[in-house]
């Protein structure tokens, strides 16, 4: 169970109880250039990345346009790729180095092995974005200022589950936009990725002693959704053209129930005061994204103001609908009904709060 907002709060708690923990790889949240130049690597430079990935940039002429809509669904696929590489390239550095909380004893040189073609293949995820993108004359995306909340091997797998979860979902929002805008020469493509991350999002699992597949229909996202919780990771501010991406970044909503069990139950959370738009907290529901199911929503119970956020609980209905793996929750303004995850995006104010289980 984890959610972004409270993986920040929690490791600003430890980041001031022990601030000697400096970051070597990344001096200030600055990882690029990489060494090899990335993103912008030599020839000789990305014939190595390929054969670190297994495998090569797809090598056949791009698909003769791109509509607007498909455009956005490339930028966001590489501001994506290009903090997940910030990630794993860290994560490498971090086992290589056996940083504290990061030697692995066994397994070390399976997982070695699995994060470096991991590393790579997320390159030529971000290099094939952008190189799209400067194919149809657009600005390729620039990589930001990154602050991870991990300090530890198992915590940075919970982590890497948890957003490759959300890209899971996204990939299929943007494979929808692609259909919808008749850009279908990508969908094969993206289509690839998504597999490739279900193959990552298994090893991932496998390591936290989890079984590899979640569940039968994996929860589906929306783009803005992943678009502000990759913001999480981000220094503010850091991102050169992130305002090229039109897309909306949702105002924090933060998990503050702590290890929770698969079990019907309410659930607490929380909002800032100052970032609603209404005083009316009966206005807005809380709703809940898992598989491909209807979005489920309940009201906001138990409503408090303290010291400036908004408390509340709301019912989390988990054996109604199974509801293992992601559930992305938001809180809109309405209570809808919202016949898919599209619609809650539409009507959100607050989230997302990702709520992850075995
Ligand atoms: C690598 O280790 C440093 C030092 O503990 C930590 O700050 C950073 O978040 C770690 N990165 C990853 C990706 O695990």
């Amino acid at each position: 169970m984890l959610s972004l907002l409270s993986f920040t709060a929690l490791m600003a708690g430890i980041a001031s109880a022990a601030p000697a923990a400096k970051r070597e790889m990344s001096p200030d949240g600055v990882y690029f250039p990489l060494p090899n130049g990335f993103p912008n690597p030599s020839q000789d430079a990305l014939l190595q990345i390929q054969l670190d990935a297994d495998g090569t940039l797809p090598n056949g002429p791009p698909p003769p346009s791109l509509s607007p809509e498909g455009a956005t669904n490339l930028k966001l696929i590489a501001l994506n790729e290009l903090f997940e590489v910030a990630f794993f390239n860290e994560l490498v550095y971090n086992v290589t180095n056996k940083v504290h909380g990061y030697d692995l004893g066994y397994g070390h040189e399976y997982v070695m092995d699995a994060l470096k073609a991991i590393t790579a293949q997320e390159e030529l995820h971000a290099l094939n974005a952008n190189g799209a993108l400067k194919h149809f004359n657009q600005q390729p995306i620039e990589p930001c200022k990154y602050a991870f909340p991990v300090t530890d091997f198992q915590s940075a797998m919970a982590l890497a589950a948890t957003f490759t979860d959300v890209v899971l979902g996204t990939l299929q929002d943007v494979n929808e936009e692609f259909a919808k805008n008749g850009d279908f020469g990508l969908v094969r493509a993206v289509s690839s990725v998504i597999g490739n991350e279900g193959e990552q999002e298994g090893f991932f699992r496998l390591v936290q002693k989890k079984r590899p597949s979640a569940q039968p229909f994996l929860t589906t996202s929306v783009r803005d959704f992943a678009f502000t919780a990759i913001q999480s990771f981000v220094i503010p501010g850091s991102c050169p053209n992130i305002n090229t991406i039109p897309l909306r970044t949702f105002k924090g909503l933060t998990l503050l129930s702590a290890n929770i069990k698969p079990a019907t139950q309410n659930l607490k959370f929380s909002f800032v005061q100052a970032d609603s738009n209404t005083n009316d907290y009966s206005t807005l529901s809380l709703v809940y994204i898992n598989q491909q199911n209807t979005p489920v929503v309940k009201a906001l119970q138990n409503v408090v103001v303290e010291n400036g956020n908004v408390v509340f609980e709301a019912a989390f209905p988990y054996d109604e609908f199974v509801m293992d793996g992601l559930t992305i929750a938001a809180v809109t303004k309405g209570a809808g009904p919202f016949a898919s995850a599209d619609e809650v995006a539409a009507a959100t104010e607050f989230g997302p709060g990702l709520i992850e289980f075995d």
